[in-house]
């Protein structure tokens, strides 16, 4: 899969090329490149916003300097993914999805967004026939400084799903999210008593039939208490 992420601050992004995104990459199961922004910043001062036209607080970001940025890096088959608190959210569904995608196009806003005709652009016919889609994601119901941090969490939940980048992809198979409402049972590691707190003693019991029926009724405790 090829990711491209576009942002002003491309050090902030600097964290894709560790751990499994690292090893990923070097195994070339992943091919990540981050864009800085500002290279396709216009008039002398290099601007990627301006003042919201009908007025407000904030700056948006400039159509013009997006579009710079988008247009060589659009291909027939890509996803443009843009990152704002009012897109849809994010979910495990949703990275399944886009895990099976080829190419990847991330936008990451600052201050009030990007001037909304750049999702308009690049959802026009022309674009949708070379299968071209546009979307736009939040991450969660809260806002952040912009959208870095929330690719980054979509680049790590996508691309975990991709066969080959887990070590071990039995790992995949009982997790939270999994199926809808699932939330993953407790787990335990060794010692069998940590100050004065004992593993449940079923999970020492080696019976697997037992310990299935405990961990589907512990995950469902779970699911009750926590999302509830
Ligand atoms: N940019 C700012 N807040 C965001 C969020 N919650 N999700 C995605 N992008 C964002």
């Amino acid at each position: 899969m090829k990711i491209d992420v576009i942002s002003i601050f491309p050090e902030y992004l600097s964290p894709l090329s560790l751990s499994l995104l690292g090893k990923a990459q070097n195994a070339g199961l992943i091919d990540i490149n981050v864009h800085n922004l500002r290279d396709q910043a216009v008039g002398v001062h290099g601007s990627v916003d301006d003042t919201p036209y009908g007025g407000g607080a904030g700056m948006v970001m400039s159509a013009e300097v997006w579009g710079r940025a988008l247009d060589p890096l659009i291909e027939d088959n890509s996803d443009l993914i843009i990152l704002t608190p009012a897109g849809k959210q994010f979910t495990q569904p949703v990275a399944q999805e886009l895990s099976k995608k080829s190419h990847l196009i991330f936008a990451c806003g600052r201050y009030e967004g990007i001037d909304d005709r750049i999702r308009q652009y690049y959802s026009q016919p022309d674009f949708v026939n070379r299968n071209i889609r546009v979307h736009e994601y939040s991450i969660g119901d809260y806002v952040l400084g912009g959208g870095e941090v929330a690719s980054m969490v979509m680049i790590e939940a996508i691309t975990r799903l991709i066969p080959g980048v887990l070590g071990n992809p039995d790992s995949l198979a009982e997790e939270s999210h999994n199926s809808e409402g699932y939330l993953e049972y407790p787990n335990f590691t060794k010692p069998a008593q940590w100050r004065d707190i004992d593993v449940p003693e079923i999970l020492l019991s080696g019976n697997h039939a037992a310990i299935a029926k405990w961990r589907s009724e512990q995950a469902q405790i779970r699911a009750e208490k926590n999302r509830k």
